[in-house]
């Protein structure tokens, strides 16, 4: 394996997330707030709270000179206010799925906004320990992750048009199952080249990070063949489509041309992310390129 010169440039790579991560939680807070019942102050207050923890952060990561020290105390500093942030939205969660809170966040919003705080946090940790994942197993962990984000994402607009907007629903509906599928065949290739992913998640999770007993690991290493390259490509061009969908959608929010429970900050929360996807995905793209 190749690693590319970007892949490997501590500073550009850990600004690069920071700087779109932050405000990413930041808004999370926001949304989780404007969904909780008005009684519910010391939640609401955690969010408030939490919103403005990552506005400062990103302001900070916005004037962190590419200095390597100064990058790695930023990263520090935001992973320790993921682990507040992760906690908070599991919390909510927990009390959503139990019964135990009204409001308005659907759990699989809150399931779907944790696993963007988690994977933030694996990506800076991986970032400050130099940790490099394989290309064939990084390929489809970013892909799968991706898929599952905007297919979440093409069904939370599905359900918050209103429901006399019939043509758009079904179309949000029906790029709901195009990411599905598209992750049903990453997850094929997933244990095809990288059988140990498989493994892992066979194992019991507090076994996560222990040595492991003798018999698993022994697995062969993750290799790169030609459709994956193919599959990295049907990803982009599912995620271009869905992105030109948000912009259009984001432009009839705005212009209170669509009835819907969508705010105007949502809709373009949601359409920043495709952007950060096709740049993820890009990276990758090139990566495998080399790998030819
Ligand atoms: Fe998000
Ligand atoms: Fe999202």
């Amino acid at each position: 394996m190749r690693p590319i010169k970007d892949r490997n440039d501590f500073v550009t790579e850990s600004l690069r997330q920071d700087r779109f991560w932050t405000q990413i939680m930041s808004e999370h807070a926001l949304f989780i707030r404007e969904g909780l019942p008005c009684m519910e102050t010391a939640l609401i207050e955690e969010a408030r709270q939490l919103e403005e923890i990552f506005a400062g952060l990103k302001a900070r990561a916005d004037q962190t000179p590419s200095d390597r020290a100064a990058v790695c105390a930023l990263n520090q500093d935001i992973i320790k206010a993921l682990d507040r942030i992760i906690e908070f939205k599991t919390f909510v969660l927990k009390r959503m799925i139990t019964c135990r809170l009204g409001g308005f966040n659907y759990p699989l919003l809150l399931d779907h906004i944790r696993r963007e705080a988690i994977r933030f946090r694996a990506n800076l940790l991986k970032l400050n320990n130099n940790i490099q994942t394989p290309l064939a197993e990084l390929a489809l962990e970013e892909e799968i992750f991706w898929l599952r984000i905007m297919g979440d994402h093409a069904r939370f607009i599905a359900h918050l048009l209103d429901p006399s907007e019939r043509p758009l629903v079904r179309r949000a509906t029906q790029f709901g199952m195009n990411f599905e599928t598209l992750r049903l065949q990453g997850e094929d290739l997933q244990s095809m080249l990288v059988p140990r992913d498989y493994e892992n998640h066979l194992l019991p999770a507090d076994m996560m990070g222990q040595p492991l007993p003798p018999g698993f690991g022994n697995l062969k290493e993750p290799f790169v063949i030609p459709r994956l390259q193919r599959f990295n490509g049907e990803v982009i061009a599912a995620t271009m489509e869905i992105r030109d969908f948000k912009a259009v959608a984001l432009e009839l929010v705005e212009t209170c041309k669509v009835l819907s429970l969508i705010s105007p900050l949502l809709a373009s929360h949601v359409l920043r992310e495709a952007e950060m996807a096709l740049a993820d995905l890009g990276r990758i793209e090139q990566e495998l390129n080399m790998n030819k």
